[in-house]
């Protein structure tokens, strides 16, 4: 079954705590943690205090999402604060391998994500040492974008790759992930889907989840 990852960006920062609560209690898979530090994309968010700060409100995994420069620098501080799975930009990251191991020696999983524009070759060498790829479905930065279909392709390419190497990391898409285009991922080989605005713009949250999830 396809895992669905509610991204708290659109959720009600006053009302976090709750916001998670009402995602978990309605069927969300993991929680995805939008990081931003206003370089490496034009935006600012959170950093590990927050996660600190809803580890304990939740059972759920948390996906911790970094669009930030430099992430050596800070993963230790987010797996401290209870990330349980985290994603780096290869575009980030001029020494890939040595940023993924520095995930996995904090005992957390590790992943690398893509932007629309980077082709999947790229991390052909790293496949088999994560846990996670994440394919970008936007230009990160901000909830509520539309859904980039070019990168569909992608996905396929992946997948095919994965089977072809025996691997079993999970392909994880990001952005503008609704009924319709969450049907599209799941066609060519997603495992998790992130929805920020589809799931936290809704009053019922359990029924987003659902139509998503079910999107066929
Ligand atoms: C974009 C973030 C996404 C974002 C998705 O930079 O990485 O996780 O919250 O938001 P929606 O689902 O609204 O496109
Ligand atoms: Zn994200």
């Amino acid at each position: 079954m396809t895992k669905i990852a509610p991204s708290i960006l659109s959720a009600d920062f006053a009302a976090l705590g709750a916001e998670i609560q009402d995602v978990e209690q309605g069927g969300a898979d993991y929680i995805h943690v939008d990081v931003m530090d206003g370089h490496f994309v034009p935006n600012i968010t959170i950093g590990p205090l927050i996660v600190d700060a809803i580890r304990p409100v939740t059972s759920l995994p948390l996906d911790v999402h970094l669009m930030i420069e430099q992430p050596d620098q800070y993963i230790q501080a987010f797996a401290q604060a209870g990330a349980d799975i985290i994603t780096v930009h290869q575009e980030a990251c001029p020494h890939l391998h040595r940023t993924i191991q520095l995930i996995k020696q904090e005992g957390v999983k590790a992943g690398v994500v893509l932007n629309p524009a980077t082709p999947v070759d790229t991390i052909r060498p790293i496949l088999q040492d994560i846990d996670m790829v994440l394919l970008m479905t936007v230009n990160p930065g901000f909830g509520g974008q539309s859904f980039i279909d070019s990168v569909v392709p992608k996905i396929e390419q992946l997948d095919s790759l994965r089977e072809e190497l025996s691997l079993s990391f999970e392909i994880e898409i990001d952005g503008g992930v609704k009924p319709g285009t969450a049907k599209k991922c799941k066609a060519a080989g997603a495992d998790v889907l992130v929805a920020g605005s589809a799931v936290f713009n809704q009053e019922d949250r359990a029924a987003a989840i659902q139509s998503i999830r079910e999107d066929a």
